[in-house]
């Protein structure tokens, strides 16, 4: 199989540009965070906070969380039978997520999924350790990142076209926050690999990162 691993911070636009590039290689996407989100998601609902290390990983390790293709090929996070792609993308559950992502017990099972889909299929996966841990041996890496004024923009000009009120000071700081926390953790922390092929989209637009993405991954592939 041939696999593309993208990593970087919240807000790159990872998925977007990860969701285009596979389309048009016919690669499959997986969006790892999604994983990571929909076990956060299961705490919540539990009533757990992210402290509460024992139970938090307890309740993930009973969960079973696997990945579905609708027919337009946008990808569906199952937990427990459960579609529930349209919960995940809130700021709380977002938050939660990268609260509950440092341990190890709620990584290892995912982990162990994702290496799995891997074998199968030809992916373009992304998160935040795919270049460093999921996929060491991935023949094409790809750090994307921003500068995190131009991720907030992103962010608060994507929440205004919702019509949700926000405060793009708010959004940059918890951009930062989640970014330190993203960084610094102990297991599997964010970081660009050795191998890994840096690419800052702040003054691209998506068909610029993506036209360079595909040349990358096409170069590699001849
Ligand atoms: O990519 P995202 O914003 O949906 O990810 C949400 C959180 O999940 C992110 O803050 C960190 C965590 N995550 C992770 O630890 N490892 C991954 N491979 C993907 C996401």
């Amino acid at each position: 199989m041939f696999n593309v691993a993208i990593d970087g911070p919240a807000g790159a636009g990872k998925s977007t540009i990860a969701k285009l590039v596979a389309k048009k290689l016919g690669f499959t996407y997986v969006d790892t965070g999604s994983m990571y989100r929909a076990m956060a998601l299961a705490c919540l609902r539990a009533g757990l906070t992210a402290e509460d290390e024992e139970k938090v990983c307890y309740i993930c390790e009973g969960l079973d969380v696997s990945l579905r293709y609708d027919g337009n090929g946008a990808q569906q996070v199952i937990l427990n039978g459960e579609n529930v792609n349209a919960y995940i993308r809130t700021e709380e559950v977002g938050n939660m997520t990268s609260a509950i992502a440092v341990y190890g017990p709620v990584r290892e099972k995912l982990v162990e999924l994702q290496r799995k889909l891997a074998k199968e299929y030809d992916v373009i996966m992304d998160g935040r350790d795919i270049g460093t841990c999921v996929l060491q041996d991935a023949p094409v890496k790809i750090y994307l990142t921003a500068s995190s004024r131009t991720r907030a923009e992103r962010r608060y000009k994507e929440l205004m076209e919702k019509g949700v009120e926000c405060n793009i000071d708010d959004i940059e700081k918890d951009i930062i926050d989640r970014d330190y926390r993203d960084m610094h953790r102990e297991i599997s922390p964010l970081k660009q690999a050795d191998d890994a092929i840096l690419v800052d989209s702040s003054n691209m637009n998506i068909e610029q990162v993506v036209e360079h993405l595909v040349g990358i991954i096409n170069d590699k592939r001849k």
